[in-house]
């Protein structure tokens, strides 16, 4: 199926392999910084799970400390606490948002010594409430989904004491890996810079081999690849590979091409938001969803729309829906559909969180990068209107 639509889009030519070929070969230092337009001086490091590990080293936390982070969330975040020698205690989510719930925050802030707060799909917290409900205790932002979504005007990564993001493949700065670091506090800052600074730097085969890899597996995750072979490649992969072997935590500086390539593309992302923006408007006027199923901007936020995530009744609609895309050549995913076992198995989650038990069941996405084309749009529009319809289901 040479046609397929991805659900995301792994930008990265063969002019941005060379540029990253002569970046690993060429730079001789380490930049020790990263400006984000907007929010200021970042530091620069290999992953945003790196970034949060680090950002949970740099703050005044007693040993073991209890982070509250939201059960609906990417399963890297807890393996971040878990390396940072820290504890989980899962709080739920807000149904409108698919953010972490300030009311469970205030319920639970005596188990929780910091929290984090992600901005889940490029949708925003509601940062003023988790201020209220920690009363003082520190908030690590994850702006992993959320470059450029703002709360009243103000850049999500400027309300945290330490915030982080990530430039991973599939995310709007699509470099390979790579992440920053941001905060206001000029001791932390001092702190991270030289935790960064004691990490060790890939070598030279490393840097050569990651633009290289990168090209490969963007290429696989591209038309007409994506349809040939690689949806096939990842379906085995993420079947066979246990869930706690996949996406590993390698603790290392930045790689130089992915640090060159995220400097060249951050003047473009307010176009890219531009253009995902209109997508999700056209979804949010065309699809036969009711208001419910979908996330709605609140009054006074701009999300990003990195994902266009709704809700369907049940998993097997769910499932259902996504099937049907998929034999029309529709690559919708279901994020983060088996957190909660992982959660359980893993963590040692129990119970408390129904919101995101039920999240993980019943939510999809669709495709809604900025390369879609007009026909590309209508065509989803049309398939999931009528995959509805054949399920009679909403
Ligand atoms: C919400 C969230 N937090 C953290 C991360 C970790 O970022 P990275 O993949 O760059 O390590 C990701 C991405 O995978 C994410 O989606």
């Amino acid at each position: 199926m040479t046609s397929l639509i991805p659900a995301e889009y792994w930008e990265y030519s063969i002019t941005d392999f060379i540029t990253g070929l002569f970046a690993s070969n060429l730079m001789n230092t380490y930049p020790e910084s990263l400006p984000i337009p907007g929010i200021g001086n970042c530091i620069p490091v290999r992953s945003g799970r790196v970034a949060l590990m680090l950002a949970l080293q740099a703050l005044p936390l007693p040993p073991g400390a209890r982070i509250g982070v939201p059960l609906y969330c990417c399963p890297v975040v807890f393996k971040a606490i878990e390396a940072a020698n820290c504890t989980h205690c899962f709080v739920d989510i807000d149904p409108t948002t698919a953010c972490i719930s300030p009311s469970d925050v205030d319920r639970k802030r005596h188990e929780i010594d910091a929290l984090i707060a992600v901005h889940m799909f490029g949708n925003t917290c509601d940062m003023d409430a988790l201020r209220q409900a920690v009363q003082g205790k520190p908030i690590i932002e994850d702006c992993a989904q959320s470059i450029g979504s703002k709360i009243n005007g103000r850049l999500t990564g400027t309300f945290g004491d330490i915030s982080f993001f990530s430039f991973r493949s599939g995310k709007y700065i699509s470099v390979g890996e790579g992440g920053a670091l941001f905060t206001k506090d000029q001791r932390l800052r001092t702190k991270l810079e030289q935790l960064v600074r004691d990490l060790p730097t890939p070598n030279c085969k490393e840097e050569i081999k990651h633009p290289l890899v990168t090209y490969i597996r963007s290429k696989l995750r591209s038309k007409p690849l994506y349809g040939l072979i690689g949806h096939r490649l990842w379906a085995f992969y993420n079947k066979k590979i246990d869930p706690a072997a996949k996406a590993p935590i390698t603790i290392s500086q930045i790689f130089k091409s992915d640090q060159a390539l995220t400097i060249k593309r951050l003047s473009m992302v307010p176009s890219a938001i531009d253009r995902q923006r209109a997508n999700a408007d056209f979804y949010s006027k065309h699809l036969h969803t009711s208001k419910d199923m979908l996330f709605a901007e609140k009054p006074g936020t701009f999300y990003n729309r990195y994902l266009y995530p709704f809700k369907l009744k049940s998993m097997t609609a769910r499932d259902s829906i996504a099937k049907f895309l998929y034999d029309h050549r529709i690559d919708a995913i279901q994020p983060y559909r088996d957190i909660v076992d992982y959660a359980a198995k893993q963590y040692g989650y129990r119970e408390g969180c129904p919101v995101s038990e039920q999240t993980a069941k019943t939510i999809l996405a669709i495709p809604t990068h900025c390369h879609l084309t007009d026909k590309d749009r209508y065509h989803i529009v049309r398939s999931f209107n009528d995959g509805l319809k054949a399920m009679g289901t909403r």
